[in-house]
Parts: C-alpha cells; structure tokens; sequence
C-alpha cells in the first residue's frame, strides 16, 4: 500500500518545527467537556415535502426535514446522536469538520461498518472547536446527499457574541426531472465534468428564501454549500457584510466576502449590520461563480424605527499560523489529480494513479481499509500537502480531522487568514496547504465533489 508520493523532509532544528510553534494557540489539543450531554435522536427516512416552490418532492431527510434539523450545542457539551437507519440502503452519518475521536467519523469500512437498513449508531464526541459544521452520510453520497440527507451542527462559543439573530442559510441545488429528483447517479457526464450540476437552486430548500430583519440588527448568517458539485460565490453588495469564520473557525480578522468560492462542503459565517437607513428596503442575495448569476435568497428590511444592538468587537480575531516564506519547504505528500477510463462508471478519479474501490450500497463494507490507499501524517507536525491539478476540472479537496492553511496557489503565496477544511483546486491548479494535524486516526481526504469521490478520488491519511 504506497505512500503517496513522499519527498524528504529537513531534519531536526529544521524550518519545520518553526511552522509548529507559529501554530500554537491556533486551535485546542484537547475538548474542555463541561459535563452537559446533549441527546439527539436523529433518522433518515423516505419523505415527501413541500420543497423547492412548495409542490411535494420525494427525498431522503433526516428527522422528516431538509435541510435536516440544525443540531445546536454549546462548546464543552457533549452531544449524543443516536442515529437510526430508515433507509433501505445501508448508510453513516459522517460529522464534516468536526474534530472528534476517529471511530465517530463516520465513514464505513474504515472508522465503522455501515449501518444496514434498520439499524442504529451512537454517534458521541465533544466538539472542540465552536462555529458551523455540518452532517450527511459518507456512503454513496453522491446519491444520499442529493436526495436530502444534510444538516448543520452548530457550536456555539462558551459566550456566545450577541448577534441579534443566529441564521443557517443551506446552499444547495437539484435536478429536476417532471416534477422528481432525476434518478440517474453518477453519469458518465456528471463523471466528466465537475459532478452533478442541477437546474433548481435552493435556500434551506426553497427557491424564495427571505429573510426579514429590522433595521439596526446585528445578525450572524452561516452559510453552508451542501451541493455535490455547484460552487457558489455569494454577493452580499448593498450589504455590509464581514466573513468571520470559514470552514468553523473564526478567522484572524473580519474579511470582504466578495468572490469567496463557497465549494461544496466550504461553511462562511457572516457578520452582517443592517443599518438604520435601510429600513423598507430590499436585498437580494445572487450568486456570481457562473457566467450568468443566480438568485439565491434576498433580505428583506421591515420598515420602522432601527432596533439597538448593543455594540460588540468582531469575534474574528482568532490565532493563525503565519506560516509565511515556506515556499522552498518540500512537501511531505504530493498528490496527482486525474482522470482515467475503467471503473464501475466507465470514468474513475484517481489520486497519484489511485482510485479507491470500495463497497457499498449493496452491502456493509467492513474491510480494514476497504480499498483506500493509505499515507502517513506524524501527528503534532508540520506537513506540506501539495495538490497538483493534471486535469481541467474542479476539486474541491476536503480533509477530515484537521484543519489546514493554504501556503500557495501555482507557487504564488497565498493570503489566506484562516484556516480550512476543503479547498477548491481549479483546473491545472497547484495548491499547496500547510498542516498540524492533532488528532490520532486514520481520516479520509477526498474531493468533495461527490460524484468524483464515488468514482475514486479518495484516499486515506493515518495520523500517528
Ligand atoms: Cu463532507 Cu468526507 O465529507
Ligand atoms: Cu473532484
């Protein structure tokens, strides 16, 4: 089972151990439990609901909802899920972001076995990071998550910042097909192409998503993209609107949200003042990464007298590793992005020549590994991953139990103030990322266009 392509790292009193001491404080070692447990019965069931304009859409939700129930807890507790399979697929329920002990990831065949139909996991961690997370099932995803199964796990600071409102907004979007979600998966041009694009765009699954506030509120909007291939690029002009957290870390300091690429899997919490003048006035929300925009959600001010907020220093002030001049440093995992003829689909992503086969859907895959090939990351290190575009196409590459920082996009350095967990790599792309990893286990990184994922570009990193 190769490594993926591994360059010599520098030896002791090396660069390196500079990387790790810029590092600390960033983010927690360990959870500080409080001792609150939060239980949380959650299901994924068939459903019929009123989505998208309102008509009745068969999918697949969690708790009967889409998005699923936005799970809230406090950082400290501990949450509880006790997960039931309603399904008539075998599935997991995979905590995106989250770091948390590596047997509650959620990803079959390597962290659990599946849950078979009628089935239960518990599903229990303390949360050591405070900001926005999500949840969907880590089998067949590109048809689970499609059909519905998603939703937000938000943890809130010990104190939380006294936003006016706290609001999850769910990107997402669907392919329609006479009124149903088109049952064809994983096709040979989905494969192709940046994955499976739909035709409806939704706003926690409604085509008209209006939020209406009152003048001189302060509010925090998280959004989250939960599409499997659709990246959005949000514009919020009109608005006085700050990025204070990506991917469920505050960022060093509040940033401009213009041409953020919110890949799927990326999470932006907003910070966004309504001001007094604004009152009766209407803000629509568009969506700019394609050529012709698309209308998102709009912000609807009421009219009357503002509403005091009392005033409060952004929350976006958090430690980030520098890590600057690391350009010469060689990375310690190089990987190859690319496209091959074969597999189940007739086209399989492959990582440096690999594409992982894996079962699934038909059966609980239990098989140490299950046909991902496995590198190695020492724990409490710095690494360089580089990720080396050799095709066209979009990746958004998504690393589970850690956060990363991008060095450099084709060798230019990046500017980048926090850190991620997903991080799109464009077409012929170089990106270099910068990471500490804390936690033990063996995590998946994976492009997080899900199609792409199904038909291999996964891997696995075993931090020790
Ligand atoms: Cu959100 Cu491994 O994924
Ligand atoms: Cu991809």
């Amino acid at each position: 089972r190769g490594a993926a392509s591994a360059s010599a790292v520098p030896a002791g009193g090396s660069p390196l151990s500079a990387q790790v001491r810029e590092f600390e404080g960033s983010y927690p070692e360990a959870a500080s439990p409080t001792g609150v447990v939060r239980d949380v019965a959650l299901e994924a069931a068939p459903a019929t609901l009123p989505l998208l304009d309102g008509q009745p859409l068969d999918v697949w939700a969690y708790n009967v909802q889409v998005p699923g129930p936005t799970i809230r807890v406090r950082l400290g507790e501990r949450l509880r899920v006790t997960f039931t399979n309603r399904l008539a697929r075998p599935t997991t329920v995979h905590w995106h972001g989250v770091r948390l002990p590596n047997a509650m990831d959620g990803v079959p065949g390597v962290t659990q076995p599946a849950v078979p139909p009628g089935g239960t996991f518990v599903y229990e961690f303390v949360p050591k990071d405070a900001g926005t997370f999500w949840f969907h099932p880590h089998l067949r995803s590109s048809e689970q998550v499609e059909r519905g199964l998603y939703g937000v796990l938000v943890v809130e600071d010990p104190v939380p910042p006294p936003y006016s409102r706290d609001i999850v907004w769910v990107l997402d979007d669907w392919r329609i097909r006479e009124g149903a979600i088109d049952p064809q998966f994983n096709t040979p041009h989905d494969l192709m192409h940046d994955g499976r694009w739909g035709n409806v765009i939704t706003v926690n699954g409604s085509i008209d998503e209006r939020l209406t506030v009152r003048p001189g509120e302060r509010i925090r909007l998280r959004l989250l993209n939960a599409a499997n291939g659709r990246v959005f690029a949000p514009d919020f002009s009109g608005l006085d609107a700050r990025v204070i957290s990506v991917d469920g870390l505050y960022t060093a300091k509040p940033l401009d949200p213009a041409g953020f690429e919110l890949a799927p899997g990326n999470r932006i919490d907003l910070d966004i003042t309504i001001p007094a003048s604004a009152a009766g006035r209407q803000f629509s929300v568009v969506d700019r990464f394609t050529r012709r925009p698309n209308a998102l959600a709009s912000i609807d001010v009421s009219q009357g007298a503002a509403v005091r907020t009392p005033a409060f220093p952004s929350p976006a002030a958090a430690h980030v590793a520098p890590w600057r001049d690391t350009e010469a440093i060689a990375p310690r995992l190089e990987y190859r992005l690319a496209a091959r003829r074969g597999g189940e689909f007739g086209i399989e992503w492959t990582l440096n020549g690999a594409a992982a086969r894996h079962a699934h859907d038909t059966e609980a895959s239990t098989a140490e590994g299950d046909g991902h090939e496995v590198s190695v990351l020492p724990r409490r290190e710095w690494s360089k991953l580089r990720f080396v575009n050799d095709s066209g196409r979009l990746h958004p590459i998504h690393l589970h139990g850690m956060f990363f920082k991008v060095l450099s996009r084709n060798g230019r350095p990046a500017d980048e103030p926090f850190f991620r967990d997903t991080v799109l790599v464009h077409g012929r792309e170089t990106v270099d990322v910068g990471v500490v990893p804390l936690d033990e286990g063996r995590w998946m990184l994976h492009c997080h266009i899900l199609e792409h994922a199904e038909a291999g570009m996964m891997s696995l990193l075993d931090v020790k």
